[in-house]
């Protein structure tokens, strides 16, 4: 079999140590499962600026392009936080995504039975909660022009930024949005503020427009305040949402916290198949850098294995694979270990690496 290449950036803070666990993964598959992945690492985000200057650097990004898969830790943290706008980490994370062109983020939110406890909202509204959020990436309110901060002659400060959508940008998302509803529930709920902007008129034009191919899927819209408050009162109305990217940006952690902690949210982002249904594609946890914790292996890799599971299932189609790392995560749930960001009375409180150590534990009973 060819050998998969993927490129590793760690990034800030706790990234490197949770990516690490994903590596005893790694390993395990080429032993048992003989998949072998080609690991190379770069730097992107706070550890690029240290070491280059700019949070990322055209190796780098060079690198990613030709990559079958990305996996990213997280970037950021209070050391480059008084850095100017254009050389902060984030603009690290920002390029990529837009440079390779990944404007379909997938930010599945799924409560393990094991942790429907761990949720600050009540167990039975959380309770088997699987949901999808799909979030356009790279277009909207966070790449529209004009954009900036500037000084009128008198003296009065003006920041503005462009929340701006065209019908193919729009078109193309809720297209993976049906197509992935296809293979769920078959309920879109598209999510605007068509009441209010006129890019959302549009974009719930064009999603109309493209539900039309798709009439095995049943399309809802609900305006954004709406959503974030449906989402608390009863999350499970939802299969898969579809929205812009900053309305994403808000409702992805919102959903998030459903499922007791950011710390369990893997995420995908894919940009356009070619003709042979190749993408380009990076993964990544939805939390942080978390800065407080990094370096004292307190950080929870879950989030990093299971946006390794979404790797293999989305870039490399081992569904089986990638059902298998979840199971395995599932089950050292279950045997009752805890990183600190899910711990509850009663359970095993453990470092990133024995989780880590755990997960392959549980995949050696699986095979
Ligand atoms: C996310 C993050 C990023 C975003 C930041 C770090 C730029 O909040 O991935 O959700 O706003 O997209
Ligand atoms: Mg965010």
């Amino acid at each position: 079999m060819a050998t998969n290449k993927l490129l590793f950036l760690p990034g800030d803070g706790i990234g490197p140590e949770v990516m690490a666990q994903v590596m005893r993964i790694i390993e395990w598959m080429a032993k048992k499962r003989g998949i072998n992945f080609d690991v190379t690492s770069g730097l992107v985000g706070g550890a690029s600026i240290d070491a280059h200057g700019v949070p990322l650097t055209d190796e780098t990004l060079a690198a990613a392009m030709e990559a079958d898969a990305v996996l990213l830790g997280a970037v950021g943290g209070p050391k480059w936080d008084n850095l100017p706008f254009d050389v902060k980490p984030e603009r690290g994370l920002l390029g990529l995504r837009k440079e390779m062109g990944l404007f379909a983020n997938l930010r599945p939110a799924v409560v393990f039975d094991a942790l429907a406890d761990a949720s600050t909202l009540k167990h039975e509204v959380v309770a088997g909660l699987d949901i999808m959020i799909v979030r356009e990436l790279t277009g909207g309110i966070y790449f529209g022009q004009p954009r900036g901060i500037d000084t009128l002659p008198d003296g009065t400060r003006k920041g503005y930024n462009t929340l701006v959508y065209t019908s193919p940008e729009v078109q193309r998302i809720a297209k993976v949005a049906f197509d992935l509803a296809m293979k769920r529930n078959k309920r879109v709920c598209s999510v605007d503020k068509a009441n209010v902007l006129e890019s959302t008129i549009l974009w719930r034009e064009e999603v109309e427009k493209v539900h039309k191919e798709y009439p095995g899927v049943e399309l809802s819209h609900m305006y954004v305040d709406n959503a974030s408050m449906q989402l608390v009162r009863n999350p499970k109305q939802f299969d898969v949402m579809v929205t812009t990217n900053m309305f994403g940006d808000i409702l992805s952690d919102c959903a998030a916290m459903l499922t007791g902690s950011l710390g369990m949210l893997p995420s995908a982002s894919l940009g356009a198949a070619d003709d042979k249904g190749k993408r380009r594609a990076m993964y990544e946890p939805v939390h942080g850098s978390a800065p407080d914790i990094a370096g004292k292996d307190l950080a929870n890799p879950l989030a990093t294995i299971l946006s390794f599971a979404m790797m293999l299932r989305y870039s490399f189609n081992l569904d089986q694979d990638a059902d298998l790392v979840e199971k395995a995560v599932e089950n050292v749930l279950n045997g009752g270990l805890r990183t600190g960001d899910i711990m509850q009375p009663g359970k095993a409180k453990v470092s990133t690496t024995v989780m880590g150590e755990a997960v392959v534990r549980e995949l050696d009973k699986l095979v």
